[in-house]
């Protein structure tokens, strides 16, 4: 028996960097995993429990589309791990434009509205429900020159935050994950001459997710859950 076993689980951002071994680490789970990206594709995870769901979440109406799509294949939504978001920095706040604060605003807080008042009615008809967003140590310790980011993400926080009040007597559970800097593609591209060793490993990251997605937290809700390593 594997902790999510006949569950379904909507991942958002699923061939990301964090993605990868979000999906991956759930499938292993006995999850069924629709995965949300505007490029995926059903290739990206070979396994017959995997549904790729091409699309976007940069509206009400899109991020609703997308939830329709997966109630309808899947019947349910147990889960919801949400990991799309992404980063801007190098000016201070009195040079940082319009189109980078939007940017951040769309990516980090607007997805995240848009995908939760989709996928929360659900949940409470069902009477369960775990909910996972990914923050950024940014979000509780904002440094310069990144502060589109760093509001982006506490107001994530926020935001997740309220669910999990407004939705604890229907058994849904809402948490945020805070981590470092971690060990991506992406990341060793952009920082070839980092010190990789300190970077956090997406492995913790996707393992932490599938607990808190677990019947094993179902006490767990409110949290914001700081990830990071030999950096702390
Ligand atoms: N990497 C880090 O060091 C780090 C540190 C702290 C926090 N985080 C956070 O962790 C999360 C995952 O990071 P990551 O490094 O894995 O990011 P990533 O590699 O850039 O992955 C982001 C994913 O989101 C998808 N995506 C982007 N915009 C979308 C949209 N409008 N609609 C639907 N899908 C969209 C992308 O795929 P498509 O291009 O196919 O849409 C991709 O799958 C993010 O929230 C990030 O802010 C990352």
């Amino acid at each position: 028996m594997e902790p999510l076993d006949n569950k379904t689980a909507l991942i958002t951002g699923a061939r990301g960097g964090l993605g990868t071994f979000v999906t991956r680490t759930f499938l292993a789970a006995g999850a069924s995993v629709a995965g949300v990206s505007r490029s995926i594709q059903q290739a990206d995870f070979p396994d017959p429990r995997f549904a790729a769901v091409p699309g976007e979440l940069s509206s009400r109406e899109a991020a609703q589309a997308l939830a329709d799509r997966v109630a309808r294949r899947f019947g349910r939504i147990d889960v919801l791990v949400h990991l799309v978001g992404g980063f801007a920095g190098g000016a201070p706040v009195g040079e940082t434009d319009d189109a980078t604060l939007e940017r951040m605003l769309d990516l980090n807080l607007r997805s995240a509205f848009h995908i939760l008042r989709a996928v929360i009615p659900l949940m409470r008809a069902a009477g369960s429900g775990r909910i996972v967003a990914i923050g950024s140590r940014a979000a509780v310790e904002p440094q310069p020159f990144i502060a589109a980011y760093s509001a982006s993400k506490a107001a994530l926080v926020s935001l997740m935050r309220s669910v999990a009040m407004e939705n604890k007597d229907r058994g849904v559970t809402a948490n945020v994950i805070l981590p470092g800097t971690m060990d991506t593609p992406a990341n060793r591209a952009a920082d070839p001459n980092a010190d990789f060793a300190k970077w956090i490993d997406p492995q913790q990251v996707a393992n932490l997710s599938l607990w808190l997605s677990s019947e094993a937290a179902s006490q767990v809700t409110g949290a914001v859950i700081p990830v990071y390593g030999k950096d702390l």
